[in-house]
């Protein structure tokens, strides 16, 4: 596009007076290549940022060494979580509560699909989210969930909100896929899609920008700790309020397993008053790359999560007298939220910006030059754990609830195929080994609905087997 005259001067002064803010010479050269629709863009990303904000993150970046000294200081004050939690019986999931199916039906409690992360280690080139991931109907991850909280919906007799979180390069093709398939029969008007904010993505050698193959400053999502500002900006913490909604189900797009408002453990959140609950799985093995659920030694026993970047090798392997791990509780963040507390740590965030920390991952992104290492600044949305009042952690058996695509599609697949199939071995139901099974959310969502619709002794045929 061509720069009107009368603008050019105007636009220069401006950018003059913005670059000026930065210290970063290739950020005139940069600006000078692109053509006026393009400056626009340019200037006015560099008008939204701050760069003493940016400063500050790649100085912590540069005193992680040191921080990391720090960080097993703080972290020596820490206990791992007792045994004592309440154990979710995902065997069997309706009809435990009636405060729950109270609370659900009323349709206070809303599902949270946090879908904003780049995907980028599955190497697929669309959102995560529509990977084809059953074993045998191979739907996606999307209409898996959706399909699940349809039959909530149906189960309930509510018509329960869904909030889904995208990034800025996801949220179109997202859209999209949604609208090919009809939203996967849930109304339109009960979903909302929302994108969350996006922060740049910093040279790890002097904290300067990168710039994209079409010349614009790189940016990447801000961690799913994005969703507190995301809910402010987007309008989806307005809607949340309008709809009556208190209680936030949050869990990651990538595990089809997640149990969506389970009833016990909506009741027990609700129960204890809680401000924000989380599920606790047994680690499979001591370095296994989750999340670790600990308690502060401080009065209160504050509960804490801290990613497994952060946590020391050493820590996670240390085993008690009976050679069981000590730090045994994985996080898969699986979360009830309130609504209001999250309004209350949106607050905090305006009051002081370093009230929630800024994770410096450092990954791989798509440049100007190809594949560079970056730092890419994250927000952990369990970092809000330790405010929250009342917090509580109930447990379950990790089989059940956690099958999570990273990677590679092949084991989640086999561990889809490999519950659905113990599921029809102890309901007495024959099949040849070795076939896929998948059963369907609409056919059984737990082993209780399946041991009721088929009678022990049916035989099913092989090798893939759907039951829908
Ligand atoms: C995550 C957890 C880890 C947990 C593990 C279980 C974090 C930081 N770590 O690790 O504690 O044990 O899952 O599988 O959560 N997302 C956004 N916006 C973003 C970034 C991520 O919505 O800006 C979403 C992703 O789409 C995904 C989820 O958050 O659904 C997890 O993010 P990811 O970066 O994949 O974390 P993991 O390394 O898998």
């Amino acid at each position: 596009m061509k720069m009107p005259s009368e603008k050019k001067q105007e636009m220069k002064q401006e950018i003059l007076q913005i670059l000026k803010k930065w210290n970063q010479p290739e950020l005139n050269e940069q600006w000078g290549l692109l053509d006026y629709s393009g400056r626009l863009i340019f200037q006015k990303d560099l008008k939204s940022l701050n760069p003493e904000i940016l400063a500050k993150i790649f100085q912590n970046f540069q005193n992680q060494r040191h921080f990391s000294v720090e960080n097993r200081k703080s972290l020596r004050k820490i206990q791992p979580l007792g045994n004592d939690c309440l154990q979710l019986e995902t065997d069997h999931i309706f009809h435990r509560s009636q405060l729950a199916e109270n609370f659900i039906s009323s349709g206070k409690a809303a599902i949270v699909i946090l879908a904003g992360g780049m995907g980028s280690r599955l190497g697929h080139p669309a959102p995560k989210g529509t990977f084809p991931t059953a074993p045998v109907s191979k739907k996606s991850l999307f209409q898996l969930h959706f399909e699940k909280i349809k039959c909530l919906r149906e189960h309930y007799g509510a018509p329960i909100r869904i909030y889904v979180m995208t990034n800025s390069s996801s949220h179109d093709l997202t859209l999209a896929y949604f609208q090919e398939n009809n939203f996967f029969g849930i109304p339109e008007n009960d979903i909302f899609f929302f994108i969350q904010n996006e922060i740049p993505v910093l040279n790890p050698l002097n904290g300067s920008f990168f710039f994209s193959p079409n010349g614009q400053i790189c940016f990447g999502p801000d961690g799913h700790g994005g969703l507190i500002t995301a809910l402010e900006n987007s309008g989806a913490g307005e809607d949340m309020k309008k709809h009556g909604i208190e209680t936030l189900n949050t869990f990651h797009v990538d595990n089809p397993l997640v149990p969506v408002l389970n009833e016990q453990f909506v009741d027990a959140h609700l129960t204890q008053k809680s401000e924000m609950s989380t599920i606790a799985i047994e680690k499979k093995d001591p370095l296994e790359l989750v999340g670790h659920i600990v308690r502060k030694s401080d009065n209160h026993q504050t509960l804490q999560i801290v990613e497994y970047l952060d946590f020391p090798a050493d820590y996670a392997q240390e085993t008690d007298e009976t050679g069981q791990l000590k730090f045994w509780a994985g996080s898969i963040g699986i979360h009830l939220i309130q609504l209001d507390f999250l309004e209350k740590m949106a607050r905090k965030l305006h009051e002081n910006p370093d009230f929630l920390p800024y994770h410096l991952p450092v990954k791989q992104i798509r440049t100007q030059n190809g594949l560079e290492w970056g730092i890419k600044p994250e927000r952990f949305i369990f970092d809000i754990l330790p405010f929250a009042q009342n917090a509580l952690i109930c447990r379950a058996k990790r089989d059940d609830i956690f099958a999570t695509l990273k990677t590679n599609s092949i084991p989640v697949r086999r561990h889809l195929s490999d519950l659905h199939a113990s599921w029809l071995r102890r309901a007495g139901i024959l099949f040849p080994a070795n076939s896929q099974v998948e059963i369907a959310p609409n056919f059984a969502m737990d082993f209780k609905t399946l041991q009721e619709k088929i009678p022990a002794g049916t035989t099913l045929n092989g090798p893939d087997i759907f039951l829908n």
